[in-house]
């Protein structure tokens, strides 16, 4: 089956456009591109700005090839409260009059302005007493009215519209799979995703991203950001490299990261009993920084590695042209694989 709708992840340094194709069980890559998100991006909020990203948005569409005019489109994680609440085992109908009611305590904005939507992540055994674990997202209406604003500005029409590290968990996590970490380095943020059999239990978001790694090695050698940018490329963590001086600079940064995963795993220990998260699957732009699996390992004992939505896929047409982009392309290729 042609799947004619496509991902459009539109990052806060890069706009990226995937689209697939599924044939029974195989999958295969129909498109595929990006290009620089307008400064401003979609942090903003004047009319102007806005017009030079939905006229991004429309020329990476069109250069990439895509068929159709519909897509999926992921919201900046930061802007979302994600929460894993336990209930008693309800029905599906007892559950829909319950939820508002009890989502008023964990979600701290009023209702009324946000979209609330919530999964039943796991129900107690039949025949046994206990509680089921049920997932509340709450997005503000006035955030999803800005990426609504923003797809119809682009001459594009909106199929769904749902948080970032959902569309990490399908294009990262199979169920089936081993609990997992999911650490996606954007520019400006970092998204931390702990998901089980594709279920995303936690999230959180931390303000260091890429920009502020290459913000430092431009403070730090006094030079432009295209020069750190090629510094980080190069040296990252790397402490042979430079006499150690670019890792000097880029540690103490990535600490804060490491910190937030280590604390993350501490509330699976009390929260989420049972499930052990033995792995840390790295994605987004900041997973390239030579030398960053290696820091993670060392910091955290945990098994890390490079996550490819793409390594499933059929090696056929583009997977061959782009090889290891997949990882770029994460948040854009959930979307895309969303039935
Ligand atoms: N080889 C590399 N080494 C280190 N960093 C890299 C490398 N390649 C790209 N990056 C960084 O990745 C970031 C861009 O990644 P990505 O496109 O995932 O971000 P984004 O989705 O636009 O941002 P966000 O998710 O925060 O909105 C940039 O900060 C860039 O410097
Ligand atoms: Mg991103």
């Amino acid at each position: 089956m042609a799947n004619d709708i496509f991902g459009l992840d539109i990052g806060r340094s890069f706009i990226k456009v995937v689209e697939v194709k599924i044939s029974g069980k195989k999958k295969f890559l129909t498109a595929a591109a990006n290009a620089p998100t307008p400064a401003g991006g979609i942090q903003t909020d004047a009319p102007l700005e806005m017009k030079k990203v939905s006229d991004a948005i429309k020329a990476v569409v069109k250069a990439s090839g895509v068929k159709g005019n519909k897509c999926n489109v992921s919201i900046v994680e930061s802007q979302v409260v994600t929460r894993l609440i336990q209930m008693p085992n309800l029905t599906d109908k007892e559950l829909s009059s319950a939820i508002n009611w009890e989502a008023d305590q964990y979600i701290p904005l009023p209702l009324k302005d946000v979209n609330l939507q919530y999964k039943v992540v796991s129900k107690p055994i039949q025949g046994k007493s206990g509680k089921m674990d049920v997932l509340l997202v709450a997005a503000p209406k006035r955030v999803v009215e800005k990426y609504v604003k923003l797809v119809h500005d682009s001459d594009l029409q909106l199929s769904a519209i749902e948080t970032e590290s959902s569309s990490l968990a399908r294009a990262l996590a199979a169920p089936g799979d081993l609990p997992a970490v999911i650490v996606s380095l954007g520019a400006a943020s970092c998204e931390l995703v702990l998901v089980k059999e594709g279920n995303v239990l936690f999230t959180r978001s931390v303000s260091t991203g890429g920009y502020t790694l290459t913000r430092a090695v431009m403070a730090e050698f006094n030079m432009s950001q295209v020069q750190a940018e090629q510094y980080k490329h190069t040296y990252g963590l790397l402490a042979n490299q430079l006499g150690g001086k670019v890792v000097n600079v880029l540690k103490p940064l990535l600490e804060v990261v490491v910190l937030e995963i280590l604390k993350a795993l501490e509330y699976s220990r009390s929260h989420l009993q049972g499930t052990v998260f033995s792995r840390i699957i790295i994605c987004g732009g900041g997973a390239y920084l030579p030398g960053l699996s290696e820091y993670l390992t060392t910091r955290t004992s945990l098994e890390v590695s490079l996550g490819d939505p793409w390594g499933a896929f059929e090696k056929e047409g583009l997977v061959l042209k782009i090889p290891g982009q997949g990882s770029f392309y994460a948040a854009a290729t959930g979307l895309a694989l969303r039935s």
